[in-house]
């Protein structure tokens, strides 16, 4: 049996560590022709690292929050591959704090990272996934990184809050806009819960610094207590979602939120 993304290609946003690395890896072994984008620099040694050990894959530097950058990586996808099949909008940062502290700067920087690249990702690429969607049974596939922080509130959370929930619209509006158009492109959004990568263990060291009273690993065995599965997520169980909403399995899925959170937003 062949495996289900052969003969398609995908690119992931910051796609070098945590939840984008497994994603690349997922997609990789299912066949996919992967291409990673991240700060770093081509020849770096996280990229050549992961383009040495994940199959079909290469590199391309990739500012998310530079359009500059996205049209960059546009022109050299079409003449490489001619195609791209997936998009994953994964770049994200998170920031925490009591609404009154937050710096509006930092808000900016915020919405910027969170919300502005998936905008970037999705308008540029736009035109080449929906060419190469029309050459395929159910066309081609956008996938987005919100979190569960997508889908209900949290103290002093407010600003990852308002950024995740505007992926999770943005998603809904796109699904409906190709939808309404014809254009083959299904457009779903995806909401972990804690996931084990370098981004949950900096904004918990943080959280800790600002209040004094716990330590970051308090906070982390905190959030595995308050998961009804009593653990954190790993990366590849995330990767392995969007593996399936990239591929003909999930072809009547558009417009969808798919949860992974270990039972987190089932109270
Ligand atoms: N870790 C969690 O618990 C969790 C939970 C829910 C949702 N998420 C979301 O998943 C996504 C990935 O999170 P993660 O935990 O893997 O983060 P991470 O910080 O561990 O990794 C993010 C990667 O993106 C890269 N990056 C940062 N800014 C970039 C930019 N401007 N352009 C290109 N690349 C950039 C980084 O270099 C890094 O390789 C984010 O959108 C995050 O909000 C994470």
């Amino acid at each position: 049996m062949g495996r289900r993304l052969e003969g398609r290609t995908a690119l992931v946003s910051g796609a070098l560590r945590g939840i984008g690395r497994a994603i690349a890896e997922c997609l990789a072994a299912d066949g996919a022709t992967t291409i990673i984008t991240d700060l770093d620099n081509e020849d770096s040694a996280d990229a050549t690292q992961a383009t040495a050990t994940i199959e079909n894959a290469s590199y391309i530097r990739l500012d998310a929050t530079s359009e500059g950058d996205w049209q960059a990586a546009r022109d050299r996808v079409a003449a490489q591959f001619g195609r791209l099949d997936i998009l994953v909008n994964n770049v994200g940062a998170d920031l925490t704090g009591k609404v009154q502290d937050l710096a509006l700067e930092d808000w900016r920087r915020l919405m910027t990272l969170n919300v502005d690249t998936v905008f970037l990702g999705t308008k540029t690429f736009q035109p080449l996934l929906a060419k190469s969607g029309a050459t395929t049974p159910y066309g081609s596939s956008i996938i987005n990184i919100s979190s569960i922080m997508g889908l209900v509130g949290m103290s002093e959370v407010s600003a990852y809050n308002a950024s995740k929930g505007a992926v999770r619209l943005l998603t809904k509006s796109n699904a409906l806009e190709f939808a309404d158009d014809g254009v083959p492109i299904r457009v779903n959004s995806v909401h972990p819960g804690f996931v084990e990568t370098p981004l949950l263990h900096k904004g918990m060291a943080r959280w800790a610094e600002r209040d004094g009273t716990v330590t970051a690993q308090q906070l982390i065995d905190g959030m595995a207590q308050t998961t009804p599965i009593k653990r954190l997520a790993q990366p590849v169980e995330i990767g392995k979602v969007v593996a399936f909403l990239a591929s003909d399995d999930a072809s009547y899925m558009t417009g969808s939120e798919v949860v992974v959170d270990g039972g987190w937003t089932a109270r």
